[in-house]
């Protein structure tokens, strides 16, 4: 039962608009097997590729011989980096304007990179074959870890960068320096905290793919893949290879998950497009599993120093964070250009703070690149963690209650729009009402009087309550301030209205999961009274979608939802035209009952049309002079993010023999603004805590000292399953953003953004009475152990 106490701002009419519990469109394909992924992709003649990947983690290639893997039946090429030299195409840019090797030319960086490809006729042909291939290495020391890659005598991972001496990538700040240790010089109370936010992989189900279709008659290449951004991918296309733009089709057919992992453009891809183009035929490439955790866009390996400077009473005056960022081999982050360190800037977060001051540094490592946005607004994900972590050590260093100070140090409604110390805008909050809904869910009172009887009792099994109350930062643009690839952060939608009333809709994003053929038909169902199951919604072809920059960062209601919302209302003065012309009236008279969705005469609801009857008339009785058909397109430039927020408040018992963690209560407080989809914003909460819950309690991908991937597959890259996943309780309060068309923001990645906190701090809050003040993720029952040992609590 959903705990909300405020009532939609729009009740849906029952025609499937906005609030309406409206089932999943693509479900239907989905549940019966009907889904359409690009390994299901068959084309006549199609070969398969098969990259052959380094064993080391650094070494100089010196030699690739190719014959064994030629002699076999049914293996039709091998590809090295000499092959793609020729077109120019053995190296490719970065989303971070770096240059990583497509295959490896030189020298390998990380452990399983790409190094050549076999092309067979079949799929394990061409695995067979990638086995004969002979590379010889002469193995070099690696370097993991980003503090050692930053020692002088550390090896030299990027030969390939001219006057290049160390493996330092860049330095990055905001805030006000100089102001903020001012604070920590007057302040009663500082506290610090070292965290280490551990590398995650987004591990969707389905890993990365591709099919490069060139067609020799029409000489245009088509590449089926798997892309959360297929209109920037085919841009990147077209500048890497000089194919000119039109002559490029992507297609992202259903994506099964993506996270962010499926932001980048990753050898695979290049190679798949790059065979087509030269053999004439298509060629697929999908990757295993354990070479999309080891080689594709990892997220998070931030290591980072918290501060926070206080009054005795808690006001805070100050927060100060310094991290150091390990992008692996190459910068191959997807940030916004603008933003080394992503959205690392609201790290704030939902408090009112005079002064603040972030440092952060950037190193390379031999370990896989990445530091993409894994279901969250690029580093806002750190952000969070780092803010609500150390208003718990705050809290802890003055023994007051966790609630206490955030409460003292909330933003208050009446302040947004809020800018923060470094500059951001904050578009409107209420962060107490949604801590008070989930503290009233959770009983907090009860349990807190609990946790104090077990510790009085020596009880077997503490008990600990986390909190988060995070705010979010989601919706990118600005088109000024937010581009990839220089390519401004718009987005955009398409509505065609058909003679009989019927309407296609495309957008520009990409879903992988997320609902929008539902979601997305819902805001025009609302905005032009039509019912839900009249509009198909379109996307992932660049051939017939408007250009948008794709699905990530949850920025495609807020932005794109956005362009759904404008472009139907320019369908809906259009049709006033049309409806003026029907019934006969001024167009000035005519009036739309967002009720009805009926289209009437001022004064005279009984002389009334549908969209429908509408439709018709602009085909078949279109006014004189009018352009005729009835469609709109809209490229929405958000003049703004939206700032979603929550506070999930999350119970732990915590085995002192075992070190074993048990989820008790779980209550996630959702804001994400007017709501579209009740149901499928559930959804989205359900998964983004599980990911949550993996993120602290099991993921990381690990490596040793000589840059083998250890926690490479899922036998090691723990993640939670129904076991693991607890009930949750959800709840929500409404605060509709001010500038967006529909007032909604986005929510996808608030679960995951907001929950490893809450469920750190609940674990350190069942210790904290013996001085435990920090537990490192994933908090496995060892290294939960080990912090009771520590604290003298273990049994
Ligand atoms: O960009 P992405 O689709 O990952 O994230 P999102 O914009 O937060 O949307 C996730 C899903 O939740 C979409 O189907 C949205 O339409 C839906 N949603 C909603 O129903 N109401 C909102 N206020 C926000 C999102």
């Amino acid at each position: 039962e959903d705990g909300g106490p405020q009532p939609e701002k729009h009740c849906g009419h029952g025609r499937g608009g906005m609030g309406e519990e409206v089932r999943r469109k693509e479900d239907q394909r989905f549940i019966t097997g009907r889904g359409n992924y690009v390994d299901d992709v068959k084309k006549p003649g199609m070969l398969h590729c098969e990259l052959v990947r380094s064993p080391h983690a650094h070494a100089r290639i010196e030699e690739i011989d190719g014959s064994r893997a030629m002699d076999m039946d049914g293996v039709v090429a091998v590809l090295t980096a000499e092959d793609l030299l020729e077109y120019d195409l053995a190296t490719m840019p970065t989303l971070m304007d770096d240059t990583q090797d497509v295959l490896v030319n030189d020298k390998v960086k990380f452990q399983s990179q790409e190094v050549a490809a076999v092309i067979a006729e079949d799929r394990y042909v061409a695995k067979d074959g990638a086995e004969k291939v002979d590379v010889t290495y002469d193995v070099l020391d690696p370097v993991v870890d980003a503090d050692d890659a930053l020692e002088d005598d550390a090896p030299l991972i990027r030969e390939d960068i001219e006057d290049k001496e160390d493996n330092h990538i860049f330095d990055w700040e905001t805030g006000d320096e100089e102001a903020t240790a001012q604070a920590f010089e007057e302040a009663d109370v500082t506290v610090e905290e070292e965290m280490f936010y551990q590398r995650l992989h987004p591990a969707p189900i389905e890993t990365c793919g591709a099919v490069g279709d060139y067609d020799p008659g029409k000489d245009k290449l088509t590449v089926h893949m798997t892309s959360q951004a297929p209109h920037i991918h085919r841009t990147l296309f077209a500048q890497v290879s000089g194919i000119p733009e039109h002559k490029i089709r992507i297609v992202s057919p259903d994506v099964g998950g993506g996270f962010g992992n499926k932001v980048p453009i990753y050898p695979g891809y290049v190679v798949a497009a790059a065979a087509s183009y030269v053999l004439e035929q298509p060629v697929k490439w999908v990757e295993e599993r354990s070479e999309n955790i080891q080689t594709t866009g990892f997220a998070r390996d931030y290591d980072m120093t918290g501060e926070i400077a206080a009054t005795e009473d808690g006001e805070i005056l100050a927060v100060r964070t310094d991290v150091l960022a390990n992008h692996g081999a190459y910068n191959a982050a997807a940030q916004p250009s603008k933003f080394p360190a992503g959205f690392f800037n609201i790290f704030t977060g939902s408090y009112d703070i005079d002064a603040a001051y972030a440092s952060l540094s950037a190193a390379y490592t031999n370990t896989a690149p990445g530091g993409i946005a894994y279901r969250c607004s690029f580093r806002v994900t750190e952000a969070v963690y780092l803010i609500e972590r150390m208003v718990k050590v705050l809290a802890d260093e003055l023994e007051v209650d966790p609630t206490e100070i955030r409460r003292k140090n909330f933003i208050q409604p009446e302040q947004f729009p809020y800018e923060s110390p470094t500059g951001w805008n904050y578009d409107s909050g209420d962060y107490e009402s949604a801590l008070d809904l989930a503290l009233e869910m959770a009983e907090y009172e009860e349990y807190r009087e609990e946790q104090q009887r077990r510790i009085e009792n020596d009880a077997d099994k503490l008990l600990g309550i986390g909190i988060s109350s995070f705010t979010e930062v989601v919706g990118a643009g600005p088109g000024k301030t937010c581009d990839i690839a220089g390519v401004e952060m718009f987005d955009s939608a398409e509505i065609r209205i058909h003679p009989t009333g019927k309407a296609t809709v495309r957008v520009g994003v990409q879903t992988q999961g997320q609902g929008h053929e539902t979601t997305f038909a819902q805001i025009v169902a609302e905005e032009l009274g039509m019912d839900v199951d009249d509009i198909v919604v379109e996307h992932g072809d660049t051939d017939t979608d408007p250009y948008g920059l794709g699905t990530y960062g949850s920025r495609s209601t807020p932005v794109a939802g956005a362009a759904t919302a404008v472009a139907s209302r320019k369908v809906r003065d259009k049709a006033k035209t049309i409806a003026a012309n029907e019934l006969e009236a001024d167009e000035g008279d005519i009036e739309w009952d967002r009720e009805s969705g009926e289209f009437h005469v001022a004064g005279a609801p009984d002389r009334s049309i549908t969209i429908t009857e509408i439709a018709a008339g602009a085909y078949m009785n279109n006014p004189a002079g009018e352009e005729p058909g009835l469609e709109a397109v809209n490229y929405y430039d958000p003049p703004e993010m939206t700032y979603p927020f929550g506070s999930y408040v999350v119970v732990v018992e915590v085995d002192r023999e075992t070190g074993e963690v048990e989820f008790e209560k779980f209550v996630a407080v959702d804001d994400c603004g007017n709501r579209i989809n009740p149901m499928v914003i559930e959804g989205q909460i359900h998964g983004g805590l599980a990911q949550g819950i993996g993120t602290a309690m099991m993921e990381h991908v690990t490596y040793d000292d000589n840059g083998n991937v250890t926690g490479g597959d899922f036998m090691n890259y723990l993640l939670p399953t129904a076991m693991e996943i607890p009930e949750f309780e959800t709840g929500h309060t409404v605060t509709p953003s001010p500038h967006h068309p529909i007032g909604a923001k986005g929510v996808g990645e608030s679960p995951t953004v907001g929950s490893p906190p809450a469920i750190v701090n609940a674990v350190v809050d069942a210790m904290a009475h013996a001085g435990v003040s920090h537990v490192e993720m994933p908090m496995t029952p060892d290294v939960v152990w080990e912090a009771l040992d520590e604290a003298g609590l273990a049994q």
